[in-house]
């Protein structure tokens, strides 16, 4: 696939049918992340697969922050429940992280290079007729879910990128203009 045709057409996929991903799609998109632009060659990226298990770990982390406000605790259990099932029924999620430099520079160039690996990852996604999208947030720093994701101290996870064939295929949302945003300077 042309990649100018899969950069228009990348959208951030909310539904996904329920339909395997095999592992070797899942290899070839993290091969593509890994060829990413990476001042110094740090090399600081991690990938966690996430099965079943560490799925539900992260869902009921993830519904435990969000049911924190419940007084009822059959309700807040429902909403873990609720949560965790949710993250288990995505056919494929990647945990994306960082080593942490103790450099500040270093460590801004390490976020980037993340985020450039991510977005090949969407884009070879796309190539291959996959659907992604990309999880962010506090949660992200939530001590239950880095046990779930088993992510070891020094580590920043970047995001989970969720990956599958998409039951459905937004409209691309209005991007500001290239005219409006960009000044051509002598
Ligand atoms: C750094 C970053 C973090 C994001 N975090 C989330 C997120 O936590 N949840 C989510 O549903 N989408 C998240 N997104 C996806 C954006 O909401 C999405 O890209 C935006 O709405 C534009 O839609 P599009 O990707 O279909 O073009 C994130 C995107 C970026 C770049």
């Amino acid at each position: 696939m042309d990649i100018l045709h899969a950069i228009a057409t990348r959208r951030s996929i909310g539904q996904f049918l329920d339909r395997a991903v095999p592992p070797e799609a899942l290899r070839q998109l993290l091969e593509a992340a890994l060829q990413a632009p990476n001042h110094r060659m740090t090399q600081p990226v991690r990938f966690r697969v996430l099965g079943p298990a560490a799925r539900h770990g992260y869902g009921a982390a993830l519904g435990a922050r969000k049911a924190k406000k419940l007084a009822d605790p059959a309700a807040a259990r429902a909403v873990i429940d609720k949560t965790s099932a949710a993250e288990v029924a995505v056919p494929a999620a990647i945990a994306v992280s960082v080593v942490l430099d103790p450099n500040p520079e270093i460590r801004e160039e390490d976020y980037a290079t993340a985020l450039m690996g991510v977005q090949n990852l969407m884009l070879a996604a796309v190539a291959l007729g996959l659907g992604t999208r990309l999880r962010t947030g506090a949660i992200m720093d939530d001590p239950h879910a880095r046990a779930a994701l088993e992510v070891p101290d020094g580590e920043r996870i970047v995001g989970i990128v969720q990956v599958g064939h998409p039951a459905s295929t937004p409209d691309a949302k209005p991007r500001r203009s290239v005219d409006e945003v960009t000044r051509w300077l002598a």
